[in-house]
């Protein structure tokens, strides 16, 4: 036992079976690359800490089962992994079929089971749900991951998230404290304004200002230049001490990175004891002007302002990238930001139902699943500008991370053709099977997903989602401790009617 309060006193002894030297050592203080620990998995989980995180897991889920079947009747139900395309959404991954040419698809989510479900009078429905996605492994994001997969017949939005601030509570640790409900809202509009995300991290303020009005005047051409078109802006983040904390030349950094990545400019102003400003931009102001800044984002001495201008949303976004990237930063230069053991969580509502695609502005793309249900006052919009219509979808973000997401869905099949037909221009033929069963009877409905192995992840504090999955896949979505994908033969190969056209030797000699 680890407090060597148990003494065994060995009679016998039998061995019942050996080790052979280990390819590393268990002691947490030993650092091991992570492929060596992904390639020898086995014994990466015998350190204390994938212990913990896997016990951790699974305590919350059998919470999770107790509280949705049994103190409120949901009937967990398995939906199938071999699928077909669903048009819209993640790539999925292909599996052959005996069938010459036809394919089942891995389901990026069991969404249409689900729905399906709800037509089929199982109101009340949960599930474990295993998802598939073929997007490249990163450190919050897997090939194959779980949802705690939601959802119920006659419920309104209120109603989904009142049951998740519930379960979150039910199935909360207790040894990271309570988590107080209801969790604040905000919507998808305010977050990209105040935090230039969709998931802040309401952990630490550095919120985003408009400044358009004070410099909106300013005599300096990089400033008129931004600001010629109609959804054009200024904004800023106040880095309170930020003259303490960073240096000129961090913030030179900064700007080199944001202009070679987002091929935006960003200016700096620190605001001097003597109440003047070091910036480039301080001699084009005039002493009203600089009062006005300085009023407007609240600095104090030995505050940095950062600034950027141009088309709205590609500011705020950059805007969003810089707040992150500050606070690493001071964090790096020991100013703790973001309590690691805080949770704040923050419902994301009003998104847009669609989104321009990125790479074509006239086409729309659902900002959620092509399933989910317009606003109901915002219906009228749908058949003249679509772009203008908000959704019923709500996302659920913890300390900066997209923890789950929903919806309420479209009941009408005579409004989710529309909108598959004539919005998002995708082959109805594929949905058949959905907007058939929508047409006979399909009650009102709405759900969530919500990520389990991300939320695992924020509550231990893990770098990666890969720290709370028993057998994650590397980066580049491979198993390293099987090597898996491998080769087939072409004999294998055969009853699927798959030839590799890429020479198998060339494939092979590749990987070398
Ligand atoms: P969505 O696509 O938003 O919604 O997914 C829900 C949640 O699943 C998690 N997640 C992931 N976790 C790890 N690796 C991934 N590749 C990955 N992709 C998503 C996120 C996300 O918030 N069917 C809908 C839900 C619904 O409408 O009810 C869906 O899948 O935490």
């Amino acid at each position: 036992m680890p407090t060597g309060d148990i003494e065994v006193k060995v009679e016998t002894a039998e061995v019942l079976n050996s080790c052979k030297k280990l390819p590393f050592e268990m002691k947490d203080f030993i650092k091991k690359s992570e492929a060596l620990r992904m390639q020898y998995r086995y014994l990466d989980l015998r350190r204390a800490q994938m212990q913990y995180n896997l016990r951790l897991r699974s305590q919350m889920v059998m919470r999770m089962r107790e509280y949705l079947c049994n103190c409120y009747g949901f009937v967990d139900v398995e939906t199938p992994t071999l699928f077909k395309k669903t048009p819209g959404g993640a790539k999925e991954f292909v599996v052959p079929s005996r069938e010459a040419g036809k394919f089942y698809s891995l389901p990026q989510s069991p969404q249409q089971f689900k729905q399906l479900l709800m037509v089929g009078g199982l109101d009340r429905y949960f599930q474990v749900a295993r998802c598939y996605r073929d997007e490249g492994s990163k450190p919050d994001r897997q090939p194959e991951f779980t949802q705690i997969d939601v959802e119920m017949s006659f419920v309104d939005q209120a109603g989904i998230q009142a049951l998740i601030e519930g379960l979150l509570q039910y199935s909360w640790p207790e040894e990271r404290g309570p988590i107080n409900t209801p969790f604040p809202s905000i919507s998808y509009d305010e977050a990209m304004a105040i935090y230039g995300t969709d998931k802040p991290d309401t952990r630490f303020a550095l919120k985003i200002t408009d400044v358009s009005d004070v410099l909106r005047n300013v005599e300096i051409g990089f400033l008129q230049n931004s600001l010629s078109g109609s959804q054009s802006t200024i904004r800023a983040i106040c880095i309170p001490q930020g003259a303490k904390y960073l240096q000129e030349k961090d913030l030179e950094t900064l700007t080199e990175l944001i202009e070679s990545k987002f091929n935006q400019g960003l200016l700096h102003l620190i605001l001097r004891p003597d109440g003047s400003l070091k910036s480039r931009l301080a001699k084009f102001l005039n002493e009203s002007q600089k009062l006005e800044l300085i009023k407007a984002v609240q600095a104090n001495v030995d505050d940095v302002v950062v600034l950027a201008a141009g088309e709205q949303e590609k500011v705020c976004l950059t805007l969003g990238k810089v707040r992150l990237e500050i606070a690493e930063m001071l964090e790096a230069r020991g100013l703790p930001l973001r309590n690691p053991s805080a949770f704040h969580f923050l419902w994301v509502v009003d998104f847009p139902l669609f989104l321009k695609k990125e790479e074509s502005a006239l086409e729309l793309e659902s900002a959620h699943h092509p399933f989910t249900a317009p606003r109901p006052t915002d219906e009228p919009l749908l058949y003249t500008d679509p772009a203008k219509v908000r959704g019923q979808h709500y996302d659920l973000v913890l300390n900066g991370s997209e923890i789950g997401g929903g919806s309420i869905r479209i009941h009408s099949a005579k409004q989710q053709r529309f909108i598959l037909e004539k919005v998002l221009k995708e082959d109805t033929e594929l949905l058949t099977h959905l907007l058939e069963a929508l047409d006979c009877g399909a009650p009102p409905h709405g759900g969530i997903a919500l990520g389990l192995d991300r939320l695992i992840s924020l509550i231990v504090g893990a770098d990666s989602i890969r720290d709370v999955i028993a057998f994650p896949k590397s980066f580049k979505g491979r198993d390293l401790m099987s090597n898996a994908p491998d080769y087939v033969t072409p004999e294998e190969l055969k009853p699927y009617h798959i030839q590799v056209t890429w020479p198998l030797a060339q494939a092979k000699a590749s990987t070398h």
